[in-house]
């Protein structure tokens, strides 16, 4: 019963939360898209997926990854058996920048106090980093090349310690076959990475 009510305060906090955020006029972005774009999922997912920015498709019905890149981690989650209601996806920009640019320094920091409620609320187990402008928001001086596959600590302000996985976007891999192994590769791992997680054995990864 307890729990029951739990998952029903966890869901209404993310819709007030998505509410809050379809309002949001922090940066110019919001008169250029067309539908800002919150995030979704599992409120009380243990896993949230970050990616960069809303593209073309998920700009038209508000709804993050539903493109070519969407359908992708679509099939990657299917292959570890996981699919959308196992985890939260959000994007680090919730409005599409202009002809799919890449976000200003001045759109992140609009946006960024809405991610770090969404982590803060959500309290996920693991983050999932998807490209590079995930990455370089909370590990500004890590290469993807380098550390895509690693599992990293981190110290974010307002929320405290929290794990991430870090992995190459799912679009940036569509059309090259060598980053499109690599990030198959370094998704199967995931289920086995939130295991050690969840016991608290991240330095065994
Ligand atoms: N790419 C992203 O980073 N986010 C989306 O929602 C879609 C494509």
């Amino acid at each position: 019963m307890v729990k029951q009510s739990n998952k029903k305060r966890n869901r209404l906090k993310s819709e007030e939360l998505n509410k809050k955020i379809k309002q949001c006029c922090q940066c110019f972005l919001h008169g250029t898209c067309t539908n800002i774009v919150p995030g979704e999922g599992n409120p009380h997912a243990e896993i949230m997926f970050i990616g960069e920015a809303p593209g073309a498709q998920e700009d038209k019905v508000g709804r993050p990854f539903v493109g070519t890149a969407g359908k992708f981690l679509d099939e990657m989650l299917s292959m570890i058996g996981f699919s959308r209601n196992n985890i939260f996806i959000t994007n680090m920009l919730k409005c599409r920048p202009p002809r799919n640019r890449d976000p200003l320094s001045e759109e992140v920091e609009a946006c960024w106090p809405w991610l770090l409620e969404q982590i803060g609320s959500l309290k996920p187990k693991l983050v999932v980093t998807l490209g590079r402008h995930a990455l370089e928001q909370f590990f500004p001086n890590q290469k993807i090349s380098k550390v895509h596959g690693h599992v990293m600590e981190g110290k974010v302000t307002g929320i405290g310690r929290q794990v991430f996985y870090v992995l190459y976007h799912p679009a940036s891999a569509i059309y090259q076959k060598r980053l499109r192994n690599i990030l198959i590769e370094d998704f199967k791992r995931l289920p086995k990475v939130l295991d050690l997680v969840r016991k608290g054995n991240v330095d065994k990864i």
